[in-house]
């Protein structure tokens, strides 16, 4: 760092894990549902890219998520490698039994600190979730896998708007022993800004460590780097992130999915921020992504390197002619 380095950022981690949701958080909002063989393909290129915590599917009910009804299909299509950590959602011990007879190492169970927002997404109250977690989580780690937690509308609620810090801490309070290792704090409708996020995390860090964060930063209003940089300011060293910037409901045009993982990537990389990825690679994957969902994604860095490719084929092309 030089001297000009602003103090904010003098300090902040020298490697983060980037905890990619495309295939789960992305592909459950999508009409179009993928073929199980394109899943894996996606997946693989993601790993190619140097991904090392990928978050596959949901075994949720098949009729709440249809996209993701093929969850056990795809698990076993995916290649068996120690270096990379597979997740999937678990709402509750039905789920967590199809998700141990995977061999899956890892469940992440989630709830909404909203009730509205709970009982659209699970059916159950803040209160039944929690319940829920705890036994999932106690499942889980009895079957030897690691338990991650997810956490919805903390910044804000579709339903009741924006969420009060307060709120968050008090069901932070009552979750905090079920034995997550990571909590992922989730911007579900992408209406977080930069004070918000700030309090937030100082707020958390009373409860939890510093290690045990993530942010789930869905980039709706286009403010999820921004809110990735002042968790990173903060010691924030997980950050979850979708490929190609893939999700946004289909029943809410013109809504954003999850912070793109390559426009994540592209900002750590040039602060000086290992991750372990690489981003030409990650490219590919978010071409591959596009392929396959057929209409361009909206991550930013995406759309810029294929355009600057294009721009040197056609180039090419014309020298040629
Ligand atoms: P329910 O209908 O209340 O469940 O759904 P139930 O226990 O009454 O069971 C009804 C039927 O579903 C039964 O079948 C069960 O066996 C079956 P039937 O007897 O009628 O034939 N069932 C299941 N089948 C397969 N797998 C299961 C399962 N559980 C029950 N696990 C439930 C409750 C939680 C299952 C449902 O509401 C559900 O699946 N919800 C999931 C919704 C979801 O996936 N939302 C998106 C993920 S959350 C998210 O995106 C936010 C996040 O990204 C962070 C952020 O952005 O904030 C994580
Ligand atoms: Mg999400």
């Amino acid at each position: 760092m030089t001297t000009a380095t602003p103090f904010a950022l003098a300090s902040i981690p020298k490697r983060v894990e980037v905890y990619e949701v495309g295939p789960r958080d992305g592909l459950q909002n999508e009409l179009r549902t993928l073929a199980t063989v394109d899943k894996a393909r996606l997946i693989e290129g993601l790993i190619r890219a140097g991904l090392k915590r990928i978050e596959v599917s949901s075994f949720v009910s098949p009729r709440w998520i249809p996209q993701l009804a093929d969850a056990e299909k795809l698990i076993g299509m995916l290649p068996q490698r120690d270096d990379v950590i597979f997740t999937a959602l678990v709402p509750n011990l039905k789920g967590l039994e199809r998700a141990r007879d995977t061999g899956l190492h890892e469940a992440a169970v989630f709830l909404s600190v909203t009730e509205s927002h709970s009982q659209k997404n699970i059916n159950k109250s803040v209160a039944e979730a929690i319940n829920t977690a705890r036994e999932v989580a106690q499942g889980a780690r009895a079957a030897g896998m690691r338990v991650r937690c997810y956490l919805s509308t903390v910044w804000g609620c579709p339903y009741e708007g924006l969420t009060p810090v307060s709120r968050v801490v008090e069901v932070v309070k009552q979750l905090a022993d079920i034995g997550f290792y990571q909590l992922s704090l989730g911007d579900t409708i992408g209406v977080g800004t930069p004070g918000q996020t700030a309090e937030l995390i100082s707020e958390m860090t009373k409860i939890l460590k510093i290690e045990q964060i993530a942010l789930h930063l869905h980039d709706t209003r286009g403010t999820a780097l921004a809110n990735a940089l002042i968790g990173l300011t903060m010691g924030v060293t997980t950050f979850d992130a979708s490929i190609g910037g893939l999700g946004g409901c289909p029943y809410a045009p013109g809504a954003a999915g999850n912070l793109a993982t390559e426009d994540l990537v592209y900002m750590l990389d040039g602060m000086g921020v290992e991750t372990g990825i690489d981003l030409d690679v990650l490219v590919e994957a978010g071409e591959l992504a596009q392929e396959l969902i057929g209409r361009k994604l909206a991550g930013k860095y995406l759309q810029a390197a294929l355009g600057e490719r294009e721009k040197v084929a056609s180039r090419a092309r014309s020298s040629a002619s």
